[in-house]
């Protein structure tokens, strides 16, 4: 398929070699002296892709010649000619069919392979007949395929482990990423890589660990992710048992304290109550109150509980009282009678 191409494009260039050569003879400058650098669109390509080789003057120009190499010595190294006053295209031996040169002196290598990486030369020459040349790079790199992605465990208990995860390529030199949830994993101190990063440790396994895992293998050319692969952690059922238990204690302790509380204050209520209507007429005044309480068989404690709530619940005096609090109100019943007679 190639022959039949590049017979003729060497038929059809045989003057234009020609003349290109007593040119190059008369007034080639080395390409060490271009101060300008060929872009390379993209940076690095993949196998299969397009690449653009910008020229970066758009300096006026009479023709633009793309040679493969960093030569122009080499006639078998010259992709074609553009005469951009006619805007005719000619091939050279090393037209491929993937080639364009564009008015702008831009070369388009379309359909790029692993041979195509290398040195390219653009050689422009001026109305005047000077002839400039500049160089740039093309890397093209393996084009990968999608990874698959492996665990020693899908689902896991809490802080156990470990679990492994494989990337699975058949790409060589190429790097490998772990990504969780989407976004590129951060390593901590319970997960571990392998040297080439093809499998991730994860050990102990903690619920955070949970999600999605994709690997990525890559090159400068191109990347390709793996499907995502769910890890479940499950709780650790005594662990969780403990601390439900641990709740569950306080809970009833607390509750335990109130109503012993709740039942020591109502004990109280009702002796006083039994008091305080046994004794209208001896409660004048609070001291002899106090005294006679002393005839019960805790009068100590009452006295004390009775006085710490009369002078507790005394600024609380506009405020209705609530009903959880019976001692205060019943106190302060007691209070105000006294002080009424
Ligand atoms: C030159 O022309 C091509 C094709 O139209 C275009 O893609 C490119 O951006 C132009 N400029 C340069 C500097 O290559
Ligand atoms: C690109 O090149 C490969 C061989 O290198 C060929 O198999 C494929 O058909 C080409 N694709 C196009 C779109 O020209
Ligand atoms: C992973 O699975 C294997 C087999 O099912 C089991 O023996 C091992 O304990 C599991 N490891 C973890 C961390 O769950
Ligand atoms: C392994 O991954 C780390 C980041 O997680 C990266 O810095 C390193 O370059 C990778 N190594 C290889 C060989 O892919
Ligand atoms: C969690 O459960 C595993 C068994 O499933 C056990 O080996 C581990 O010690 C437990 N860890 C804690 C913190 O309870």
């Amino acid at each position: 398929m190639e022959a039949p191409s590049v017979t003729p494009s060497k038929g059809h260039s045989s003057w234009q070699g020609a003349l290109l050569t007593v040119s190059l003879l008369l007034s080639w400058s080395p390409p060490t002296a271009a101060q300008l650098t060929i872009e390379s669109v993209p940076r690095a390509a993949a196998e299969g892709q397009d690449v653009l080789l910008r020229n970066p003057s758009q300096a006026e120009a009479a023709f633009y010649n793309w040679y493969k190499g960093n030569s122009v010595l080499i006639q078998n190294n010259r992709i074609g000619t553009y005469a951009v006053s006619s805007g005719i295209f000619t091939r050279g031996p090393a037209y491929t069919g993937r080639e364009t040169i564009y008015p702008n002196g831009s070369l388009l290598l379309q359909n790029v392979t692993l041979a195509d990486t290398g040195t390219y030369l653009l050689q422009r020459t001026k109305a005047d007949g000077v002839p400039e040349a500049l160089t740039g790079q093309i890397l093209v790199f393996q084009a990968l395929t999608k990874p698959s992605i492996q665990a020693s465990n899908t689902t896991v208990s809490e802080h156990t482990g470990p679990v492994v995860f494989t990337c699975l390529t058949k790409h060589n030199g190429i790097s490998i990423s772990w990504f969780h949830d989407g976004e590129r994993l951060r390593l901590t101190e319970r997960m571990k890589l392998s040297q080439d990063n093809s499998s991730l440790t994860i050990n102990p396994v903690r619920m955070e660990d949970a999600g999605k895992y994709q690997c990525e293998v890559s090159n400068p050319g191109n990347a390709q992710k793996s499907d995502s692969l769910t890890l479940t952690v499950e709780a650790n059922a005594s662990n969780s048992g403990l601390s439900a238990g641990a709740i569950a204690g306080i809970v009833i302790g607390v509750l335990a304290c109130v109503s012993l509380v709740a039942a020591l204050v109502y004990c109280l209520w009702v002796r006083k109550t039994a008091g305080a209507g046994d004794q209208h007429d001896l409660t004048e005044q609070k001291p002899s109150a106090a005294n006679h309480n002393q005839e019960y068989s805790l009068p100590n404690m009452a006295n004390e509980v009775a006085y710490t709530a009369v002078s507790f619940s005394t600024p609380q005096q506009p405020k209705t009282p609530t009903s959880d609090s019976p001692a205060p109100v019943a106190t302060e019943t007691i209070y105000t009678e006294v002080k009424k007679k």
